[in-house]
């Protein structure tokens, strides 16, 4: 399906918002079809996963190391957590690409996936959901005026609080009006109360966990979806300063509420951190064991990305450990373009609930860092001089699966707005960004022979991008980042799990 034909349908689906409450309802079409048959599968696969997790972690005894983790793995796979009970956190990471977006047709194109409101999308791709829990607590380095450490892109997730930035992370999606879309903490809570699960849950994180008096309106108010504006770029964890709080609780039963919350998003953490998730079982760990050797290309590849492709400068383990994380854990601007094919920009008015993620639509620029550290968010006051000097920068991804996915043909996209559609292209970026000349969005041989303008045009990072490798070099590159993919044995690949 062309980015056009996309566009339009989601033009159709917002347009059609007021009548279609859960699922994009849009006319008959292929298009249409493809990408409700993709919703589909993906929840279908969510659902069979949720069933063998929640089987893996009542045979895992009470009190036996690693039930924390079975226990986040259910949490992670549970649709129910979210407003229309339709979206996992496994929907928008599935195991299967890497813990990254699994509807192809969407990778393809705007690459943000729809929320639980299914007609709200996300203004960023959705990066690997593995690894990142090894993230440190958000710090800024004067030595090298970096930010180092916390999660998502523009890395507001600090782990402040918690100490750990994953589990800062796993209480912003559950409120996310463009996410799971819960009004309130005492929302996921109430949600994890009625949970086949909930007996796990006490075993592990205490048995007053839910003694909770719950007022008679719990659940009707529970069931409309978070529409607050100002969560708009931030943490989106409420206190009664930024989002006030709906359901009435008494200040012991609040109290109750945040630390359950706490503890579901430790538990959540803890599963992002084992080596369900965070394998390091890849045919390059094998190959650092001294148990697999590199292809040529392979080779060469790595001896490149060590190299002439400077990419070792940023994707390098921040501890030079023997297991790399592949990311120095700081942020860069590489300059990337916009993709204008991001159903993000076309939520400018608002829904049947009031909200309206990007009332700007395509004027949007997404400055990244910059826009965090000048949020009323979990912001350190000190951080605040710095916010200019950090418009447009990102979090550096880890490189580890990003070639994992279900098939071998099936399309991902890269890049913190899913610009990129193949590691291949990615890696002719970096070797041409400052050698090939600009062309508009859309133009014939953009992103072979020209590049678009950055989206954010200061702030670049200048050593990246001008590497002078031949295209012969850009695949071996490639072919070194194929074997990053988790779940590698000396035989064949076995997928960690399921794959539809
Ligand atoms: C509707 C899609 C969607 C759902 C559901 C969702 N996420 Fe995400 N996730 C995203 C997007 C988009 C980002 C990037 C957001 C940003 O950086 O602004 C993200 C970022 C992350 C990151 C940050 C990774 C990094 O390197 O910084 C982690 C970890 C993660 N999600 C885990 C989770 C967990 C755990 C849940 C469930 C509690 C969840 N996600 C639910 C879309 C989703
Ligand atoms: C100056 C720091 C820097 C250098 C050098 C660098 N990268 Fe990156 N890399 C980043 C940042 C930052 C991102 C996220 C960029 C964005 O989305 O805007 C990224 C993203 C990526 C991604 C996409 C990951 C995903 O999940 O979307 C791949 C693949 C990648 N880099 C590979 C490489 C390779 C290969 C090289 C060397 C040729 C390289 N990088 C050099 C900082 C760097």
């Amino acid at each position: 399906m062309s980015a056009a034909k996309v566009l339009l349908l989601i033009i159709i689906c917002a347009f059609l918002e007021g009548a279609s409450l859960i699922k994009p309802s849009v006319s008959a079409g292929e298009s249409d079809a493809t990408l409700q048959r993709e919703i589909a599968a993906v929840e279908a696969s969510v659902d069979r996963n949720e069933m063998a997790a929640y089987a893996s972690a009542t045979a895992v005894a009470p009190g036996a190391p690693g039930r924390l983790a079975a226990l986040g793995k259910v949490i992670f796979f549970d649709k129910n957590l979210s407003v229309n009970r339709n979206t996992a956190c496994a929907f928008c990471h599935m195991p299967q690409t890497g813990f990254q977006g699994d509807i192809e047709v969407i990778n393809k194109n705007g690459v943000d996936q729809p929320g639980s409101v299914r007609t709200r999308f996300s203004a960023r791709k959705p990066p690997s959901a593995a690894y990142a829990a090894l993230a440190p607590p958000l710090y800024y380095r004067a030595s090298s005026d970096d930010f180092v450490g916390g999660n998502f892109w523009d890395l507001r997730a600090t782990g402040r609080r918690l100490r750990n930035p994953a589990a800062s992370q796993a209480q912003g999606s559950p409120l996310n009006p463009t996410e799971m879309a819960n009004r309130e903490p005492a929302c996921v809570v109430r949600r994890l109360s009625q949970a086949r699960y909930r007996q796990v849950f006490e075993d592990v994180l205490g048995p007053l966990a839910f003694q909770i008096h719950w007022p008679a309106d719990v659940d009707a108010l529970c069931a409309v979806p978070n529409s607050n504006p100002s969560t708009r770029i931030g943490s989106e964890v409420p206190g009664p300063n930024q989002t006030p709080y709906v359901v009435k609780l008494t200040p012991a039963d609040r109290s109750r509420v945040t630390q359950t919350f706490d503890a579901m998003a430790i538990a959540i953490a803890t599963f992002e951190a084992s080596p369900d998730v965070s394998a390091f079982s890849s045919k390059f760990d094998a190959y650092l064991a001294g148990k697999a050797k590199l292809s040529a290309p392979e080779q060469h590849g790595l001896a490149l990305f060590n190299g002439n492709g400077r990419c070792i400068k940023c994707h390098e383990d921040e501890k030079g450990d023997r297991k790399p994380l592949f990311t120095d854990q700081t942020t860069s601007n590489l300059g990337v373009p916009k993709n204008p094919a991001m159903s993000y920009y076309l939520q400018t008015k608002p829904d049947r609930y009031g909200y309206a993620a990007d009332p700007e639509g395509q004027a949007f620029i997404d400055k990244g860092v910059g826009d965090f550290l000048r949020s009323p968010e979990d912001v350190d006051p000190a951080w605040r001089p710095h916010a200019a000097s950090f418009d447009g920068k990102v979090r550096v991804a880890t490189v580890r699966n990003v070639d994992q996915r279900p098939s071998p043909g099936f399309v991902k996209a890269y890049g913190h707005n899913g610009y990129f559609k193949s590691l291949k292209e990615i890696v002719h970026f970096y070797n041409t960004r400052d050698t090939l000349p600009r062309c508009a969005a859309g133009s014939p041989g953009e992103k072979t022979t020209c590049w678009p303008a950055p989206e954010v045009a200061v702030n670049l990072n200048k050593t990246c991008c001008d590497l002078g490798l031949t295209d012969r070099d850009e695949n071996d590159i490639v072919a070194f980042m194929k074997t990053l993919t988790d779940g590698w044995t000396s035989v064949a690949p076995t997928p960690a799990t399921e794959s539809r």
